[in-house]
């Protein structure tokens, strides 16, 4: 499907390791980057089993300039790139750690910016046009009592705010930018600090219309869309993918 490279962070887990087998499917030829090198590893060849053509895994740390770079060194310029890498961290607003707000914004807003730069910057130059998506959040657009997710709504809200602002500059050039806005997706992110996924599997099926919680395949068909040229007059959009929680 694609003739170029479809580059992925945060592949070695949920919602990034669908999409890389995902595009895999389809014959893609991959890029796995995580920090965490064996998932990486791992996922890329389960990529190659799901019929890539061909699968390389990349240590990268999104949240460093150095290490973006870098990766991208290692794979060259994509076609197609998922900025997807992501964490969460809960407390009060009034206790944060300030280290903790940083870290997020770091790894979830920073993290977009220095992986959209390195690809933007080889997709202007090849000048054939592209795909970026980025991942977003609900907590982007609405609030979440008693969730101790200020940080992680801020650092999403900041993605959204970026996708828009970024699909305008890029136009021109022929690339697509867009995010996408999974709802709650049943991935190790859910299990964060050891939560009971009974009681959050519970909790979904009696806020979320649809009853349950999301599949990372189910989001994955969303951004393969998105990477694809299927989407060829789609900029700037959030593609909500949450069970109908925001409807
Ligand atoms: P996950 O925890 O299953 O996967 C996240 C992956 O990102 C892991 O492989 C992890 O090693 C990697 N990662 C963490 N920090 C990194 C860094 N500094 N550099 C590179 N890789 C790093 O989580 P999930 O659910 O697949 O999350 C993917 C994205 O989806 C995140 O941006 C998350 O905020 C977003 N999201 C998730 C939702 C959910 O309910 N699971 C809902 C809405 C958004």
């Amino acid at each position: 499907m694609w003739a170029e490279t479809v580059a992925v962070t945060g592949a070695g887990s949920g919602i990034g390791r669908a999409v890389l087998l995902a595009a895999a499917a389809r014959g893609a030829r991959v890029a796995a980057l995580d920090v965490d090198l064996s998932a990486a590893s791992a996922a890329a060849d389960e990529a190659l089993t799901a019929g890539a053509s061909g699968a390389v895994a990349v240590e990268c740390d999104v949240s460093s300039e150095a290490s973006v770079a870098a990766a991208f060194d290692v794979i060259g310029a994509p076609g197609a790139v998922f900025a997807n890498a992501g964490i969460e961290v809960n407390a009060p607003l009034h206790e944060f750690p300030a280290d903790a707000w940083e870290r997020v914004v770091a790894v979830n807003l920073v993290g977009v910016f220095l992986t959209c730069r390195e690809a933007l910057r080889r997709l202007v130059e090849a000048g054939r046009g592209g795909s970026v998506v980025c991942t977003s959040s609900p907590a982007a657009f609405v609030g979440h009592a008693g969730g101790g997710n200020s940080a992680y709504a801020a650092s999403k809200g900041g993605v959204s705010a970026f996708v828009r602002s970024a699909a305008l500059d890029y136009a021109p050039h022929g690339i697509r930018v867009n995010a996408v806005v999974p709802g709650a997706t049943d991935t190790a992110m859910l299990r964060v600090g050891g939560a009971d996924l009974g009681r959050i599997r519970e909790a979904a099926a009696a806020q979320i219309p649809l009853g349950r919680l999301g599949r990372p395949d189910e989001v994955a068909a969303a951004v393969l869309w998105l990477l694809s040229g299927e989407s060829s007059y789609v900029t700037g959009s959030h593609l909500v993918c949450d069970g109908g929680l925001m409807a």
